[in-house]
Parts: structure tokens; sequence; C-alpha cells
């Protein structure tokens, strides 16, 4: 941690306490709070944690205000126009870009561990065929503690690079399997000479019956995705990881824990819910009556896709997927696609209604992403998945990150108790 830029100080019943403030590189000054407690006696109250800092960190930074979005320090368009999704892993786990040689070993790790325990097929033939792949996944990655015993001890540094590996590279065959089983195809083995977003196109969409040729296009797209989704600073699943690795859990359960949050519709299962949206939508000339259910706080419809807990500008992320969107659509031959038109008018109306521009709700990362993968192929039920095989390395990365800390602690928030105090116990005959 940094040496304090100065004190503040909090004062109340006649008291006055110090409290040491931190200038960061880049953002909002920081409280120093720890000692607060030990010192006044009293608790903060911060549910949803709107400002709190829960952590020091250097891996991203967002400024919500301006749309900015860096990963140590590299814009995001910047990344998604010249970079590639594995180079960026790198840049998240090492906190530099890499020199070919570099690339090229871990380029290699990853390739090399992209396979699966072949016991583990069998964790697959036990959920039913209908199951939610993120149901799926939840289990399986964190069944991977079961079976990469080498990898499970976070004191050691060698054992934590390995696990770190092991998660990125399997992550798309895991999703890939959970996709196949969900449509009754045989699995598909990764393979070596693909590269990553190939790879998984490969595992998700070859059959044996046939040669699969990936299409470039898709391809690259699919990087793209995957680089704009890689990570994103405290998040709600980048937090429950870090919450769940502070007991010392091995890492293979916590990103399990990280998965399923990241599940819920307010945060990566927002790309489904809100393709499923659009599709309800249907038609442009339906988006009033659902601008107005949006609006009507006795509904409780939201616009999925549309809002964000720190970019209140539009999500650096969205500008680059609507771009994408009419690229790859236009590439593959999808014209005139329905719910890319309903998609940019919804956001047209949306942009110019009081109501948004007074909450300064804008599209983020879950409102274009969708209409590109499901102009893939990719059913709905795949998005959040691929959002997930997308954020295991900003999950990892902050995991070490933290678990390097020489001042980690166990997380362990307080509360405001507004319950009963003390009560006698009432035998059930007296009740
Ligand atoms: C992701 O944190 C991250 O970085 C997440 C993420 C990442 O990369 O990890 O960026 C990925 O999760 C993106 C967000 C995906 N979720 C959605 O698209 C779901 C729809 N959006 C909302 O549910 C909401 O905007 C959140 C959850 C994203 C943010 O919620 P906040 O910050 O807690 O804001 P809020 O719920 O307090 O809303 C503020 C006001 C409220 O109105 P009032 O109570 O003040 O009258 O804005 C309204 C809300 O009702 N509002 C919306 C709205 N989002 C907020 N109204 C209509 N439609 C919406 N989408």
């Amino acid at each position: 941690m940094t040496t304090p830029s100065k004190t503040a100080t909090l004062s109340f019943d006649g008291k006055s306490f110090e409290l040491p403030m931190y200038t960061p590189t880049a953002g909002p000054e920081v409280l120093d709070i720890r000692k607060l407690y030990a010192q006044a006696g009293v608790f903060t109250y911060d549910p949803g944690y709107t400002s709190t800092a829960s952590c020091d960190s250097t891996i991203t930074y967002i400024d919500g205000d301006e749309g900015i979005l860096l990963h140590r320090g590299y814009p995001i368009d910047q990344l998604a126009s010249k970079s590639h999704f594995l180079e960026v892993c790198y840049l998240l786990l090492y906190g530099e870009l890499p020199s070919s040689a570099q690339l090229e070993d871990f380029e290699t790790r990853v390739t090399r561990h992209t396979m699966i325990h072949e016991q583990m097929h069998n964790f697959f033939r036990g959920f039913r065929r209908d199951a939610h792949p993120m149901a799926t996944m939840v289990g399986v990655v964190g069944a991977m503690s079961a079976f990469y015993h080498d990898s499970l001890d976070v004191s050691d540094p060698w054992q934590r690079e390995v696990a770190s590996i092991r998660l990125i590279a399997k992550m798309p065959t895991i999703a890939a399997m959970a996709y196949k089983y969900s449509i009754g195809q045989p699995f598909v083995y990764p393979r070596n000479d693909l590269d990553y977003a190939a790879n998984f196109l490969h595992m998700c969409f070859s059959v044996p019956a046939e040669t699969y040729h990936v299409n470039p296009i898709v391809s690259r797209a699919m990087d793209r995705i995957l680089t704009l989704h890689a990570d994103h600073e405290q998040n709600a699943s980048t937090s429950t990881v870090r919450l769940a690795s502070s007991s010392g859990a091995n890492p293979f359960a916590c990103i399990a824990a990280g998965i399923a949050c990241l599940w819920g519709p307010a945060h990566g299962g927002a790309n489904q819910a809100c393709l499923e949206m659009l599709r309800e939508i249907g038609t442009v000339d339906r988006i009033p009556e659902f601008i107005a259910r949006a609006k009507d706080k006795n509904d409780p419809f939201r616009l999925m896709g549309f809002g964000h807990r720190v970019y209140k500008n539009t999500d650096p992320r969205a500008k680059v997927l609507k771009q994408s969107a009419d690229e790859v659509l236009e590439l593959l031959g999808v014209h005139d696609n329905p719910l890319l038109q309903v998609a940019k008018e919804l956001e047209h109306v949306a942009l110019n209604d009081p109501y948004f521009i007074e909450k300064k709700l804008f599209p983020n990362v879950d409102f274009y992403s969708g209409i590109i993968l499901e102009a893939m192929g990719f059913p709905t039920s795949m998005f959040t998945p691929i959002f997930a095989l997308s954020r295991t390395v900003g999950w990892v990365s902050q995991w070490k990150e933290m678990i390097a800390d020489p001042q980690m602690k166990i997380g362990r928030p307080r509360q405001l108790y507004m319950g009963e105090t003390a009560r006698v116990y009432v035998d059930i005959e007296n009740r």
C-alpha cells in the first residue's frame, strides 16, 4: 500500500478521528477506514459497495464518467483493434505486453493445457441435457479441484502459475463441452494447431461426420469479444473470486464461485437476457411500449444491456461491439438483421429520453454482444458461458494479485444490525 498523501478528520459526538488518505495514479482519492472501528467504535455503511474500494490494484482502471477502460494502462479500444486475446491475457497476468518469445512461450503453455482429464467427461453425463451450460460450468470447474491436486496450494507460486494456465486453457474446452452436451453432439477435442478463439469455435461447431473449417471472420470477431470481456476492475464476480480466495480456498473452487455470480441477469447473464428482450420487442414499433415499462416504477422490467454501476457514459466496450456487429453481420451476409435494427433504434430512443439521460443509463458490454454471438450460430444459453471463459483471465489475474499481497486478510464485512436484541426463550406450550 502506498504512503498516505494526507489525512481526513471525522468528527462526531465531540470526538475527532484522523483517517489517512491515499492518492491513486488515476481515479478518486481513497479514505483508509481500516482502523475506524478500533479507534471510533463505528462501522461504515455501504450496501452494494457504491463508495467502497475493496483493495488496491494495478490491473484495470475504469473512468465511468469519461467511459475509459484501461488494462495495465492500455485503452481497451487499442487492445481490441491491435492485440489479440492471449496477448491480453499475458498483459493482465504479468503486467506488460510480451516480447515475441514471451508470447510464443505463453501461447505454447496455454495450448498444451487445453485438454481436460478424461475422467471429467463423466461429470457432464451426470447433468440433464437441458441443463443451462452455466450450471454445467459451475459444476465442472469446481470439480477441477478434485483432479488437479498438484495446483491447489495457493501458497506455492509455482502451483498458482500452473492453476492459472490450466484455468485459462481449459475454460473454452469445458464451455464447448457444456454446449455439445446440451445439444446431444459428441465432445470435440481441442486442436493444438488452432489459435485460442478458432479452437473454441472448432470445439463448438465441428462434428465427426465432416471437416470443419473455422471462418476467419468469425474467429477474429470471437477473439475480439473475448478481449472485450477479459477484465473489469472489482465487478461482482471478480469481488466474489477475491472474497472466496481470501479464505485460502483453492483457485478452481474460487473461479467456480465467480462463474456462479456472473450468471445473474444483473451481471453477465444480461447478454442472454438482452437478446431475449430484443427478440420479445421484435420490431421497432414496439420500442415505445418497452421504454415505458422500463420507466414504470411499478414494473420490475429493466432494459437489459443498459445501465452500469460505474459507467455514466457509454461503455467503451459497447462502442467497439456496436461497430463489430455491423462489420461481422455484413461480412457474414446477414443483412438487415431485425435484432440489430431494434437494438440500434432502442439505443437511439433511450439515449434521447429524459429518464435515461437523467439516470445516465447507456448501453453496456451486454447490449450488442449477443447479436454477434447469435450471428455466429450460438444459442442464447451460450452467451454467458462465453463471457465466463473470457473473464476467467480477469478473475485469475485479480486472484493472483490478491494472493501475492502480504497484506491480504480474509474478507469479513460487518453489518448494521436492526434485529431483535436479547430475548428470553418461551416454551412452545406458552407461545
Ligand atoms: C455487467 O460491474 C461491472 O463492471 C459489470 C460488467 C463487467 O464487465 O463485469 O460491466 C458486466 O454486468 C454489465 C451490466 C449488465 N446488466 C444489465 O444490463 C442489467 C440491466 N442493468 C441494471 O440492472 C443496472 O443498470 C445495473 C445492475 C447494471 C447497475 O445497477 P446499479 O448501479 O445498482 O443502479 P441502480 O439499480 O441503483 O439503478 C439506478 C437507477 C434506478 O432508478 P431509481 O431507483 O434511481 O429511480 O436507474 C434505474 C434504476 O431503476 N435503472 C434502470 C436500468 N438500470 C438502472 N432503469 C431501466 N433499465 C435499466 N437497465
